[in-house]
């Protein structure tokens, strides 16, 4: 079929076999020209089929012949309906893995349940016998509890007063003022549930009751924290309850994994375009402003420099440095000061009118599209792609 992007607000309900086939080649490319020493062999990515899990994932792979496991929730496709865009990706991963002699295997289906989380554990049993490393990377905006059965939804909203500032349509290029409620003390503890450390604990304990731990075993979990500009509605907002509460589960993963010597840690990871945040108000806005001053300077990163660097210059690295709360910064060039200084003053001039000048917004929206395959360089889409894809190592 041809197949087109087919855009609602901030999803696109449609998306490109080749062209997210083409994005994860262009990933397994930078990572292949950059070894990670000492790096990890046995890992579990969890969220591993898009954005930062996905990027995770190739450069354990393919920075150090890692055998993988992916685990994630995606759309299978039916004729005549293309799949979730992570379905493509796993799908072209896991074949040129396996064309180039790399283990790879994948589950997709709730992560938060309990039978996934035994499904996973069996994989790792029969195929690897332990794991080394464990990347935490799920976004989702609801979760089921497995032992309650109760359904939380996490919300996006600001603490304690109504937030009013600015944000882009990226579609339009409208800037607009919006104003977002408060949340209350339930929409704070369901973001939490869904979005906090409660889950990668979970699956902490169930992978040591397993005994499927290496010695030294290592997880890590992604954070965001960005600027004053959108504090109130991200991290003094719901979402950021939820991020404290995914960095304080590190200090107590650490703690249970004495006898291991394991060691749990939340990098906190820059802003960009995925799924994810595409749907946060007033971050698509800060991105535009944020690309168009990072890529002037030379120091603009996408998934896969930004993972890349994580494992070479923090997680295998000779020193770790953590900043004073314990957490691995790969933020620090999107929170250097100069950085920050001139996105601020871009800020206080974006109009409809001036944006297009003064801000990324072309970059925002060809990021936009190509996490759905789209508007990705070298591909032909006028011509006919098979829809019906498989995932060739998925259980
Ligand atoms: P993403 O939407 O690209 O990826 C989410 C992944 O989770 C996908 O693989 C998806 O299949 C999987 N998933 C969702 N629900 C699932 C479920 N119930 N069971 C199994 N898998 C499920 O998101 P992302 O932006 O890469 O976010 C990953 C992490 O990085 C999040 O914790 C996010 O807060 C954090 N982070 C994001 C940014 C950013 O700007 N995008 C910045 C810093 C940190
Ligand atoms: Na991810």
């Amino acid at each position: 079929m041809i197949i087109e992007p087919k855009t609602r607000g901030f999803i696109c309900l449609t998306s490109h076999p080749t062209g997210c086939e083409q994005n994860v080649l262009n990933q397994i490319e930078y990572v292949k020209e950059r070894p990670v020493k000492n790096g990890p062999k046995k890992v579990l990515v969890i969220g591993a089929s898009t954005g930062f899990g996905l990027a995770s994932r190739i450069t354990a792979a393919y920075g150090s012949n890692a055998a993988t496991i992916g685990a994630f929730f995606e759309k299978p496709p039916s004729e005549g309906r293309p799949a979730s865009p992570g379905w493509y990706n796993s799908a072209a991963f896991e074949a040129q893995a396996h064309k180039d002699g790399l283990y790879a295997k994948s589950i997709n289906g709730d992560a938060f349940s309990n039978e996934i989380k035994a499904q996973t554990i069996d994989l790792i049993k029969s195929d690897l016998g332990e794991i080394d490393l464990l990347v935490y990377s799920l976004a989702s905006p609801v979760r089921t509890h497995p032992d309650t059965g109760e359904r939380f939804k996490s919300v996006l909203k600001p603490i304690g007063q109504t937030f009013t500032d600015n944000t882009v349509d990226f579609h339009t290029g409208e800037v607009k003022e919006i104003s977002i409620e408060p949340g209350t003390e339930e929409d704070i503890k369901n973001t939490v549930a869904v979005m906090g450390g409660e889950d990668w604990q979970m699956w902490i304990d169930a992978l040591k009751s397993a005994g499927v731990l290496s010695e030294d075993f290592k997880t890590v979990a992604y954070s965001y924290i960005g600027p004053s500009l959108t504090e109130a509605v991200y991290r003094k907002g719901t979402i950021g309850r939820a991020k404290d509460h995914l960095e304080a589960t590190a200090f107590k993963i650490t703690d249970a994994l004495k006898a291991i010597n394991g060691q749990a840690y939340v990098s906190v990871n820059k802003a960009l375009v995925t799924q994810a945040s595409s749907a946060i108000p007033v971050i698509p806005l800060y991105i535009s402003l944020l690309y168009k001053v990072m890529k002037e300077e030379g120091i603009h990163e996408g998934c896969i420099e930004q993972i890349e660097r994580l494992f070479n210059a923090r997680l295998y690295a000779e020193n770790l440095e953590l900043d004073e709360a314990g957490r691995i910064r790969i933020d620090d060039w999107e929170m250097r000061d100069d950085i920050q200084a001139k996105v601020l003053e871009l800020w206080k001039q974006a109009t409809t009118e001036t944006l297009p000048n003064i801000g990324d917004l072309k970059g925002y929206e060809t990021d936009f599209y190509n996490l759905f395959g789209f508007k990705v360089d070298g591909v032909d889409y006028d011509k006919d792609v098979n829809e019906m894809v498989d995932i060739p190592g998925l259980q």
